[in-house]
């Protein structure tokens, strides 16, 4: 695997970073995920301007244009083997000793990596994936892409000792999103989505569903839901770079919907996944760089 390391594109083998790198110590930096299809980053424009405020909230200036991101992606793209990829990105502050307050005039550590895109098998796509819901314990600013992913990555974990393959988060009474995925319920035939704020990221396929919905008429809100709702939900999905749109069919074991049709993908699931992979297949089609269909 080739990948990119301030300035350098090398074996990932090679690549090295310094231990007082304030990534390695405090977490201190924002990444994205770019899904690729047939070489092309989806939705490139949408995941630099969410790099960009993440790195703004953070007070770490942009290290490189949109056109030299764009540059670094595709050299990355063109120097791995496989057609579909997720291109991982990391900025972080830099390299400086050990103090909590941020230092200034630091040169930030980039990284760019990829891998073989891996989306849900045709199997999860029809049985549909476990979830668990779970306290929604970490900080107040989720709408921040930051490396510092512990909260994360102890609920992917926990979820994953229930067997679970996400773990749905609530605060306060109220569904956020999931640890590693935004999450969208289906009560009474009305596709709901909790709106965005500081307690969930911006996900780029969360804004791509809208925009299905939007499109095709499907009836939807964007407005909390609570965690009755959720709970009591027809459908369940959640989305992401990498699941897409993906049906949960189990929440803390118990089937998702009603009668007949409890713990199958819905037919709210069938219409936005089906009408997901001919959204991607007008961008694989389209002619312009971006691709945005
Ligand atoms: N995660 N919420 C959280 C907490 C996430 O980590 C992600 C994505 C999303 C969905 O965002 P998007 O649709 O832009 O992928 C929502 C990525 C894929 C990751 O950390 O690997």
């Amino acid at each position: 695997m080739t990948v990119y390391l301030n300035g350098e594109f090398m074996p990932i083998e090679q690549a090295k970073v310094p231990v007082l790198d304030r990534g390695f110590i405090f977490g201190d930096g924002a990444y994205e995920v770019i899904p690729v299809y047939s070489r092309r980053p989806f939705r490139l424009r949408e995941h630099l301007e969410r790099l960009n405020a993440s790195l703004s909230a953070i007070r770490i200036d942009n290290p490189c244009s949109h056109a030299r991101w764009t540059e670094l992606i595709g050299k990355i793209i063109d120097s791995n083997p496989w057609d579909d990829q997720g291109v991982y990105l990391q900025v972080t502050r830099g390299v400086a000793p050990r103090n909590h307050l941020f230092p200034k005039g630091l040169t930030a550590t980039i990284f760019i990596m990829s891998d073989p895109l891996v989306t849900p098998t045709r199997a999860l796509i029809e049985s549909g994936a476990p979830a668990v819901v779970l306290q929604d314990f970490r900080w107040l600013r989720c709408d921040i892409k930051s490396v510092s992913l512990l909260g994360n990555c102890l609920l992917r974990t926990l979820a994953a000792d229930q067997g679970a393959i996400e773990a749905i988060l609530v605060r306060d009474g109220f569904l956020t999103e999931a640890s590693a995925s935004n999450v969208f319920i289906v009560s009474n035939a009305v596709v709901l989505a909790p709106p965005k704020s500081n307690l969930i990221l911006p996900g780029i396929t969360y804004d791509v569903v809208l925009e299905i919905l939007r499109a095709n008429g499907i009836a939807h809100e964007v407005r909390p839901v609570t965690e009755a709702e959720l709970r009591s939900a027809d459908e369940v999905w959640c989305t992401s770079a990498s699941k897409e749109v993906l049906a949960i069919t189990t929440l803390d074991g118990k089937p998702v919907g009603h009668g007949a049709a409890a713990g199958k993908p819905g037919p709210a699931f069938a219409r936005i996944h089906r009408l997901y992979q001919q959204f991607k297949a007008t961008f694989m089609r389209a002619p312009d760089a971006h691709g945005q269909p």
